[in-house]
């Protein structure tokens, strides 16, 4: 009877053991998105970026640095999560998102209606707007003259739509420093996100018109129904509330204008 009751007191404890094993192995937590995990196991997100947009997005030496990478990095920091990003002109940036080749979409991405067809948006966190931009010498001082003029404008972007829109000539460029290079005589004026132009304005002896033609709000994309939106979009909130988000504007010199 004794030897009984050990045996079933033995069993019951290994049934334990098994059940308490079972139970842990079950217990780790599912990976919901597509990203990876880096060497310490925090998610990995792709970045997809265009940098040749800065104050926004640009080069230093191999590097890509600016607004935005500061923005999506205290998101990412704020999540515990890591960015790997991957450099392309900015026409494959939004069609590379929406296929789910990317994780994230960060060039100074305007929230359209038709782009809100293929993607999933974070809140705006700026504000900007289309601008002219010229040479020095140049006989275009507002909109309206560039009625009848060659306009040159980055391939994929809102300033192409709109350029088109109204009718002007259009000379589109897959890079933003090309479509910048007003000194060749192609193009008789550049249009360009305003602080884009102001940025690259300056470093070519260029000169930005002082008439805003669009209204232009930037946020971050995401494949549609992306798991990885909603994260994004409350960190950012936070971010936008506590000041973060206007600080890296004054860190880069620019003023910053809510959405
Ligand atoms: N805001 C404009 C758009 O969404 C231009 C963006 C260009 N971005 C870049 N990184 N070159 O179409």
């Amino acid at each position: 009877m004794r030897k009984m009751k050990k045996f079933l007191a033995a069993a019951l404890a290994l049934t334990m053991v098994l059940a308490l094993a079972a139970c842990g192995s079950g217990n780790s937590s599912a990976d919901t998105n597509t990203a990876s995990g880096s060497a310490e196991g925090k998610t990995v997100v792709t970045v997809a970026t265009s940098p040749d947009f800065p104050p926004f997005e640009s080069l230093d030496g191999s590097e890509v640095v600016g607004i935005e990478v500061d923005i999506l990095q205290a998101i990412t920091e704020k999540l515990g999560m890591e960015m790997k990003l991957e450099q392309m002109d900015f026409e494959s940036v939004i069609p590379g998102v929406q296929a789910g080749k990317f994780d994230i979409g960060m060039s100074g991405i305007t929230i359209t209606e038709d782009r809100q067809k293929n993607c999933d948006f974070t809140q705006p966190y700026f504000l900007a707007s289309q601008a002219i931009v010229v040479t020095p010498d140049s006989d275009i001082t507002c909109k309206a003259d560039l009625e009848g003029k060659t306009v040159s404008v980055q391939t994929g972007t809102t300033a192409e739509e709109y350029c088109m829109e109204n009718g002007y000539e259009v000379l589109a460029f897959a890079a933003n420093n090309d479509a910048a290079a007003l000194t060749s005589g192609k193009a008789a004026a550049w249009v360009v996100d305003n602080e884009v132009g102001v940025a690259l304005a300056q470093q070519q002896g260029l000169v930005v018109l002082d008439e805003a033609m669009t209204s232009e709000p930037y946020a971050f994309a995401f494949a549609k129904d992306s798991a990885l939106t909603a994260q994004f979009d409350e960190a950012l909130g936070e971010l936008l509330a506590d000041g973060t988000v206007a600080a890296i504007f004054e860190k880069y010199g620019v003023l910053y204008v809510a959405p």
